[in-house]
């Protein structure tokens, strides 16, 4: 099976900045992008799993979806400021990729911002006709963001790793892990071990997240997380996580 982080006929990386590896950039952002893949692919589905007048299950398939925009919307927004700026400084070359990149977020802003309000009535009224709408929204975010996620990886990503230090890059990652709360982020994490593989859930678990979140997970997060699996997919048997 191909990897999904393979360039297209006709896609070019930035051109290599010259110097060692400086940080684990490339790998930290597969993780996170892994999550987002298996989110946005379940979004259009989840929403329409939800029976027309079940209000119940729309709002809490809502507010999942809301914390998804979320997550999804703080983490490019941290790149924005943090990741790119300091790419185009150090490597000149990477500018006309960096925009696009940027572009690219703009207009998955403007599509989570676009469905947001048809989120919230379709959360109270589990009505048909926003139901349908709000799902045809998450299939076009999908559509722009699988895209997006798949040549950030391997287009930019490589030069990152050598123009952003380690430090640079874990204080861009706690910027975005400060925006979200506690309880939300232990369950969080379930999902994103969830959508990795193996070797992958073992470094986040043990070298990426730090030793109370680790213990928040153990005490509390795994069993959100698996109580939350099960009510989004009931029936679906719960994926391994650690
Ligand atoms: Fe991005």
């Amino acid at each position: 099976m191909t990897d999904f982080f393979t360039m297209e006929p006709g896609e070019t990386a930035v051109p290599l900045p010259p110097g060692p590896v400086l940080s684990s950039g490339s790998a930290g952002i597969r993780r996170v992008h892994r999550f987002l893949l298996w989110a946005y692919d379940e979004a259009p589905r989840l929403v329409r799993s939800t029976a027309p007048g079940d209000t119940g299950r729309a709002a809490y398939v809502g507010e999942v979806l809301g914390n998804f925009d979320r997550v999804l919307l703080v983490h490019q927004d941290g790149q924005d400021l943090f990741m790119y700026p300091r790419l185009t400084a150090r490597a000149p070359a990477s500018t006309p990729h960096a925009e696009q990149m940027i572009d690219q977020h703009g207009q998955i802003r403007t599509r989570i911002e676009g469905i947001t309000p048809v989120r919230r009535r379709w959360m109270q009224a589990a009505d048909t006709q926003s139901r349908e709408e709000l799902a045809r929204g998450y299939e076009e975010v999908q559509s722009v963001l699988s895209v997006h996620l798949r040549r950030e990886v391997t287009e930019v990503m490589p030069a990152v790793d050598r123009v952003l230090t380690e430090a640079e890059l874990k204080a861009m990652v706690q910027q975005s892990v400060r925006q979200h709360d506690k309880k939300f982020l232990v369950t969080y994490l379930g999902m994103v071990l969830a959508t990795n593989p193996p070797d992958d859930r073992k470094a986040i678990f043990f070298e990426e997240i730090p030793a109370l979140v680790r213990l928040g997970y153990r005490l509390i997060g795994r069993r959100m997380f698996r109580r939350q699996y099960a009510k989004l997919f009931p029936g679906r048997p719960v994926p391994e996580t650690l």
